[in-house]
């Protein structure tokens, strides 16, 4: 029996990794323009450091995580998430020191146990940012602002900026009261799962999906009348910044987020092209407080991730990213003419052409019909007469026009005719 890959896991074959490539390439360009560098931590983390940043009742940790014992018998897992392995590395190497801002980004892969469903993986891959150093209104809008212009650059449309404040340690609390209140007053309208929450985290009550908890939920009472006089400024002031710069938003209180770090601004980008549960593209927050719980002293810490798989299922129909094709290919008649191409091909990739040989050992006729397949700019066949000569034929596939020219011409006139006609 053949070996499959492991469940919630996904090969990404050629033909899909130019668009990934593509999308990490716009995000790693767009990002250089507002200051920011890439930081890559380590795959493998304590689950401690997920316990105490997530929160230990949360579902990731709860129920979703990889963990296993070392022969140390230390208790590691496969990270589920970024910011908290980026914090932990901020403080662990004493970037908090400088006084400064620091603007960092990563891409990579997460894991989550969950089940598997469109949209939905175990190992999924996120490209995230994090600003840690400042807790300006104005740099949250500048990162959505950043956020927009990598997803516009992609040509990605029709994605919803949902904003909420979800407040902070004073003013929290006296809200979860209030909602705990009302949640015990319904128990008996609520799914099992939020019976169970309004006991242990009643704000995630606010995150359900379930078809029948969503009246009560409507009725339930806004976060954002409760929040205290900081959070109610901090979240006006956002607000002016982001109409400054014409971004729109929808004000949505019912945005928890499912990751108990959030302090204040918390935020999502949506699609209605990924149906209705998995339709989250990005995620993000403030975490004002994730330092101090982490061991280092008290810091500031603003962010967000972006799924690449959801991102992809928006982008597939609309790019076309064909596999690249040959320059040339060379088609040769005897061994002692791929030999002559074997060293052509070196010397032209050498000055930064595509050049294709066949190893397959096909007849003429077949290696000519691979060349269509592959959409080959050029063909050139070698035999003895091309050998002894030094003058080599070559067809433009497009219209079959074609030219003889010196095996040092080569390389520039193929260029030259795929500058002139793309
Ligand atoms: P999150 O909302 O858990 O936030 O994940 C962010 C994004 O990752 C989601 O919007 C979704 O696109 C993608 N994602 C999450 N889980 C899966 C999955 N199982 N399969 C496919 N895609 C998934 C965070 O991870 C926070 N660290 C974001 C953040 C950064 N907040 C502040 N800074």
């Amino acid at each position: 029996m053949k070996i499959q890959s492991v469940r919630g896991t996904h090969d990404l074959l050629p033909e899909s990794v130019a668009l990934w490539q593509k999308i990490e390439a716009e995000a790693r360009g767009v990002f250089q323009l507002y200051g920011y560098e890439e930081v890559r931590t380590p795959i493998l983390e304590r689950s401690e450091l997920f316990a105490r940043s997530i929160g230990a009742e949360s579902d990731i940790v709860q129920k979703e995580m990889y963990t296993f014992s070392d022969s140390k018998g230390n208790t590691i897992c496969l990270r589920p998430e970024g910011t908290a392995p980026v914090v932990r590395a901020y403080l662990e190497h004493g970037l908090d020191h400088d006084g400064l801002i620091h603007k960092l980004y990563y891409i990579g892969p997460m894991f989550r146990h969950e089940r598997p469903q469109k949209g939905r993986y175990r190992q999924f891959h996120q490209v995230g940012v994090e600003v840690l150093g400042s807790d300006h209104p104005a740099l949250e809008a500048e990162v959505i602002e950043m956020l927009e212009r990598f997803l516009h650059k992609l040509g990605v449309k029709g994605l919803r900026l949902l904003l909420n404040s979800v407040g902070c340690a004073h003013c929290r609390p006296a809200y979860v009261k209030v909602l705990q209140k009302e949640l015990n007053k319904r128990q008996d309208e609520l799914c099992p799962e939020c019976q169970r929450r309004s006991k242990t985290n009643p704000l995630r009550v606010l995150d359900c999906k379930v078809p029948a908890c969503q009246p009560v939920i409507d009725e339930l009472p806004s976060i954002l009348d409760y929040l205290c006089d900081n959070c109610r400024q901090h979240f006006e002031k956002l607000r002016s910044y982001l109409d400054l710069q014409e971004i729109s938003y929808e004000v949505t209180p019912r945005l928890v987020r499912g990751l108990d770090y959030y302090v204040g601004t918390t935020f999502e980008m949506v699609s209605s092209d990924l149906g209705p549960t998995q339709n989250a593209v990005v995620g993000g927050g403030r975490y004002d407080g994730l330092s101090e719980l982490l061991g280092g002293p008290p810091g500031k810490g603003f962010g967000f991730a972006l799924g690449i798989e959801r991102l992809v299922v928006l982008l597939e129909e609309s790019l076309d990213l064909r596999r690249p094709r040959p320059d040339i290919f060379l088609a040769y008649l005897d061994e002692g003419a791929l030999k002559e191409s074997f060293g052509l091909a070196q010397e032209l990739r050498h000055q930064g052409v595509f050049a294709y040989i066949d190893f397959q050992g096909r007849s003429l006729k077949a290696q000519m019909r691979l060349a269509n397949r592959l959409e080959s700019r050029f063909t050139c066949i070698i035999g003895e007469d091309e050998i002894q000569s030094g003058q080599f034929p070559l067809k433009r596939m497009e219209d079959g026009h074609q030219v003889t020219l010196d095996r040092e011409a080569i390389a520039s006139y193929v260029k030259e005719d795929g500058a002139a006609t793309s």
